[in-house]
């Protein structure tokens, strides 16, 4: 597999193509943003912990069925990965109420609510990647109400599966964000990346923060919260 040319390159990721026009590789950095980029710093080997973190979750998924544009983690850094057309979606899934939605709605943060929400926001960060509903996915052209229909059962057995991973590790799925793909014939499918980037991770035992809130709220030690979640994971023989 030849690396060949940058295709993209956001904020905690690069994405290089192949010789093989289906697959390219997903390099992580190191650097960490928040509030739409307000905030920035470099956390040195964030990049290493999150792509081996989301190489265990996207490997435990794909062992469960769920389909991932995820191949193989090829080093520290680098995975290869099926190429997809991304869909310009944040699903949002929340157990327990924390973040925007606690201080959009007045909510106190760490309540359980007795359902499961799911959040849409639209990709755009010049418009600060507003939240939107499914008649405004559909009416903006994003995707069809099928596949809407699709993309929420996916997302609701990925958080069966990744709640219950978690809690074997003594750890609470808080909330996180998934975003999917449309491949070269038109399968919809997991894509982007599963990390302490993407997620709220809190301890079970302590309600220890270990995700990236340690960064966006300067609780300090970042990278210790990203080793302990890997070796966590790791102790599972993912
Ligand atoms: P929020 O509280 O900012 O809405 O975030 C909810 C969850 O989704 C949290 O785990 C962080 C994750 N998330 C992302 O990974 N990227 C994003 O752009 C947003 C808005 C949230």
């Amino acid at each position: 597999m030849e690396q060949l040319e940058l295709l993209y390159e956001g904020k905690a990721k690069q994405v290089f193509a192949t010789d093989d026009p289906e697959r390219i590789i997903i390099r992580y950095k190191d650097s960490a943003t928040a509030y739409n980029n307000l905030k920035k710093a470099t956390i040195v080997n964030k990049g290493v912990f999150s792509n081996d973190i989301s190489s265990m979750l996207f490997r435990h998924l794909a062992d469960a069925g769920v389909e991932t544009h995820f191949i193989e983690r090829l080093n520290e850094r680098d995975q290869l990965c099926r190429r997809v057309s991304i869909i310009p979606i944040e699903i949002i899934v929340r157990n327990i109420v924390a973040g925007s939605m606690a201080q959009r709605l007045g909510i106190v943060e760490g309540t359980r609510p007795s359902n499961t929400i799911v959040d849409l926001s639209y990709k755009r960060d010049e418009l600060g990647d507003p939240l939107i509903n499914d008649d405004h996915a559909v009416a903006l052209g994003l995707v069809t109400y099928d596949e809407l229909k699709q993309i929420y059962a996916v997302t609701r057995r990925i958080n069966d599966l990744l709640e219950s991973l978690f809690d074997s590790v003594g750890i609470t799925l808080v909330d996180f964000k998934v975003e999917f793909g449309r491949t070269s014939d038109g399968r919809i499918i997991l894509a982007d990346e599963i990390s302490p980037d993407t997620c709220r991770l809190w301890d079970k035992q302590t309600g220890e923060k270990l995700d990236k809130d340690r960064f966006r709220r300067d609780l300090g030690k970042v990278i210790e919260a990203y080793e302990e979640i890997d070796r966590r994971l790791k102790s599972l023989g993912k």
